[in-house]
């Protein structure tokens, strides 16, 4: 696994406007000659977000390290190490992908510079005022930290997920869909505790102690991949749901008012 590419690593990237890339560590078609060309997609454009993706998870990890390393609070430090330990194998699961599509890991997307750029940013946000603010302004600003990374870690799954359904039959469709099944529901898990302890300590601050109100859970079946609906329908008792499409599923469990679970 990489944490950091460099041209050590094997690094390629693309060349774009002021970007110099050495010739020989050039990519400009990273789709090109790749299973990704198969999967009736645009293979340069997946080649890039795949690299895009793996690099927010990357910079995933350096973050729950910082913060892990630095928060003064047990639950919350539990939190950031189980969660890194995820987003460890979210970087492996990506780059077993990108390797057994006949892609480079280690190559670098205009898309991944952006996100990294973003990213680094965000890890900057948490330290840059040590030592001129308090203790709780600190766990904050770490904790939003969290917060904004696992939203766009959500979104990349959520999107991965309809592209997997979306691409021709294949081995690189099949691994998407079981990396889908595994990462998917972590990742709910990961910005739903997030944005719910980023909640909760707010509220707290406020109220002097109190804790927030509890509301009501409402399951967005479009987050759900097909075997969470499959368990859902299951639950809601939703009849012929052995033999429907995930399509169907998501359908069937949103008319039934998707609130199980
Ligand atoms: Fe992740
Ligand atoms: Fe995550």
């Amino acid at each position: 696994m990489t944490n950091v590419v460099t041209k050590a690593t094997g690094g390629t990237a693309k060349p774009v406007g002021l970007l110099y890339i050495e010739p020989d560590l050039q990519m400009r078609d990273a789709g090109a000659g790749t299973a990704l060309a198969d999967s009736g997609l645009d293979a340069a454009f997946m080649a890039d977000l795949l690299s895009a993706c793996v690099t927010h998870e990357r910079c995933g990890l350096q973050l729950y390290r910082s913060v892990a390393a630095r928060t003064t609070v047990d639950e919350l430090r539990g939190q950031y190490e189980h969660f890194g330990e995820e987003t460890t194998r979210h970087v492996e699961i990506l780059e077993e992908l990108i390797s057994a599509s006949g892609g480079n890991p280690s190559y670098v997307s205009p898309a991944a510079r952006a996100t990294e750029k973003a990213d680094s940013a965000l890890v900057e946000a948490t330290w840059a005022l040590a030592g001129s603010v308090d203790v709780p302004t600190a766990e904050l600003a770490m904790l939003e930290a969290v917060v904004l990374a696992e939203t766009k870690d959500l979104a990349n799954w959520q999107l991965l997920d309809m592209l997997a359904n979306q691409m021709a039959d294949g081995p690189i469709q099949e691994q998407l869909t079981t990396a889908v099944a595994e990462v998917l529901a972590q990742e709910t898990e990961h910005y739903g505790w997030a944005a719910g302890a980023r909640t909760k300590m707010l509220f707290g601050m406020a109220t002097g102690g109190a804790e927030p109100p509890a509301t009501e859970e409402i399951v967005d079946s479009t987050d759900m991949n097909k075997e969470e609906l499959y368990a859902t329908a299951q639950e809601l008792n939703i009849e012929g749901r052995s033999q429907m499409t995930k399509e169907e599923l998501a359908k069937a469990v949103g008319e039934a008012g998707g609130e199980a679970r």
